[in-house]
Order: structure tokens, then C-alpha cells, then sequence
């Protein structure tokens, strides 16, 4: 076991996610504007003495993950959409990741509760040596009873400092083989449904990356903004948008392409059902105890 500041890191991170999120709720409405509900977010999150661990995503209807606003985004808010909203916040690296999903003017329906459910009877199974798989298997029973598909390829993960998918894999389905868990891991569990069989393609679009090498790079611009990428996110996923606000001078679109290119850097392409499904959302982090969990979100 680590010792007690090391887990009290991942506890205040996860202390500012639960108000975030309490207070994120009220401005998921008709008519607010994708990019305000990001920044409000991000900027909460260190004004309450914390540092994003990712971009906020905000991932509405058909697309399941990876959505972040560009600055100049002009997406609002519609009435009905499901809008699954997805907050990292990390103190010294030590990470809280939790999401929720709202149908927008309306009150949760089944699509909702199916990964709520599934998120709570997860938890609710964590202990040391628990498999894996078997969490994964209490997920994919519970949406199936709501009669909609979990997302197989989004994943549960295990969180160690600066890294958001450690070693540990929490599967939607049972995928028949796992590993145990032990007493001190740290994961987020995050369960998917679709309305659809569930099966996922990557758009074009892409918004988040993370700092993979340094390569040799001819363009001095796109070198630069690789330096400032590593000083400020490590190696943490980070917006476009955080890069157009501080560095606006470094032709970010244009070099961001170019690190991508050279493999510098990783994008995370926008993830979207494949055949047009509504997807929702819910996730928790947890640190493993000797006779359960605590769920610090
Ligand atoms: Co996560």
C-alpha cells in the first residue's frame, strides 16, 4: 500500500469533482452553449485548487466520447439531446474521472439509468481479487436488462499519477478473461449504453491529444508548441482549445496536425456509434480497500 497523502491526493481531487459536477448539472439546459459549459467546467476545477486531468468532453446523442469545444464552436444545447459529460481533475497527478449523462428538459429514462445501474452494481461487486471480467459481466447483465447494448470497446481503467489508462482494464462485457484487483489500485469504472448494437467508429474530428516523443521536427513553430505541450500537460490528453486560448501565436491547427504527423503526439479521435445509436454514460474513480471500495467521486 502507498501511503495515506499519496490516496488523500486522489480524495481532493475527487472532493472538487463531486462539486463540479453538482454545480455543472444546472447549465446543462436548452440553449447553453457547448464551449460556456466546457469553460465553466475547467475553470471550477482550478478555482477549487485542482488541475483538469483531461479535457472536459462533452459528448451529445450519437457521439459516445472524446468531444471537446474548439473556442469558436457554436454548439448549443437542444432540449432532448443526451448530453454525457466527462470530468478529469488530478492534485499532483493523482486522478478523479467521473461522468454523468442528462437528457436535457427532461428527467433520467431508462437509457440513463441503464449505466447507472450497471455503475452502481460494478461498485458494488470491487474487492480484492474480484476479476475484471467479471465486473465487466455485471455491466453487460445490467444493460441488457434494460434492453440496450453496452459499448464494448470503451473501457474502464486504472489511474496512477500523470497516467489516465493504467495497466488495469475494466471491461463493459465479459470478456471472459481478466485480472484481479488489489487492495491500494485505483480505477474509474464507466459504463456505456447504446440504444444500437453498440459498436463504435472514429470520426475525422479530432479535438484532444496527448504528448506521446519527442521527434525531429523541420518546423520551428510546431517544435515550439511541442515544448509548451510537454511543460504544461505532461502527459495528460489536452484540448486544442486550451492552446488556442494561452499560445494562439504558434498556428496551433497547423501544428498540431504536423506533430500528429510526425507521431509526436496522439490524437483522440472523436468516437461516434456507428449506426446513428443514443449512447449514455456514467462513471466513477474508487480506490480498492481491504474489504470493498471507496468511491471518491
Ligand atoms: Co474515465
Amino acid at each position: 500500500m502507498q501511503d495515506n497523502n499519496y490516496f488523500d491526493n486522489y480524495r481532493k481531487a475527487g472532493d472538487i469533482l463531486k462539486i463540479v459536477k453538482e454545480d455543472s448539472r444546472k447549465l446543462v439546459i436548452n440553449g447553453y452553449k457547448v464551449v460556456d459549459l466546457a469553460e465553466f467546467i475547467e475553470n471550477k476545477i482550478i478555482e477549487l485548487g485542482g488541475f483538469p486531468a483531461f479535457p472536459c468532453n462533452i459528448s451529445i446523442n450519437n457521439v459516445a466520447a472524446h468531444f471537446t469545444p474548439n473556442l469558436n464552436t457554436e454548439l448549443v444545447l437542444k432540449t432532448g439531446d443526451y448530453v454525457k459529460v466527462d470530468i478529469g481533475c488530478h492534485i499532483d497527478g493523482c486522478i478523479a474521472d467521473t461522468a454523468y449523462t442528462v437528457k436535457v428538459g427532461e428527467s433520467d429514462d431508462d437509457l440513463i439509468k441503464a449505466t447507472q445501474e450497471a455503475l452502481k452494481n460494478a461498485i458494488a461487486v470491487v474487492e480484492p481479487g474480484v476479476k475484471t471480467n467479471y465486473i465487466g459481466k455485471i455491466i453487460e447483465d445490467t444493460i441488457k436488462e434494460f434492453n440496450f447494448n453496452p459499448i464494448k470497446e470503451l473501457c474502464g481503467h486504472g489511474l496512477k499519477p500523470y497516467i489516465l489508462h493504467s495497466g488495469i482494464t475494466i471491461p463493459n462485457y465479459n470478456s471472459n478473461t481478466g485480472s484481479k484487483l488489489k487492495e491500494g489500485d485505483t480505477l474509474a469504472i464507466e459504463p456505456f449504453a447504446s440504444t444500437k448494437a453498440g459498436k463504435l467508429k472514429s470520426s475525422e474530428e479530432v479535438y484532444i491529444f496527448k504528448y506521446l516523443q519527442d521527434r525531429p521536427l523541420r518546423d520551428t513553430t510546431s517544435k515550439k508548441l511541442l515544448s509548451v505541450i510537454k511543460q504544461n500537460y505532461k502527459t495528460l490528453p489536452f484540448a486544442e482549445r486550451w492552446l488556442e486560448k494561452n499560445h494562439a501565436g504558434l498556428k496551433i491547427n497547423f501544428s498540431l496536425r504536423n506533430l500528429i504527423r510526425a507521431n509526436s503526439i496522439y490524437p483522440y479521435n472523436v468516437l461516434v456509434d456507428s449506426e446513428g445509436g443514443l449512447v449514455s454514460q456514467a462513471e466513477n474513480s474508487l480506490i480498492v480497500t481491504s474489504s470493498g471500495c471507496e468511491v471518491y467521486t
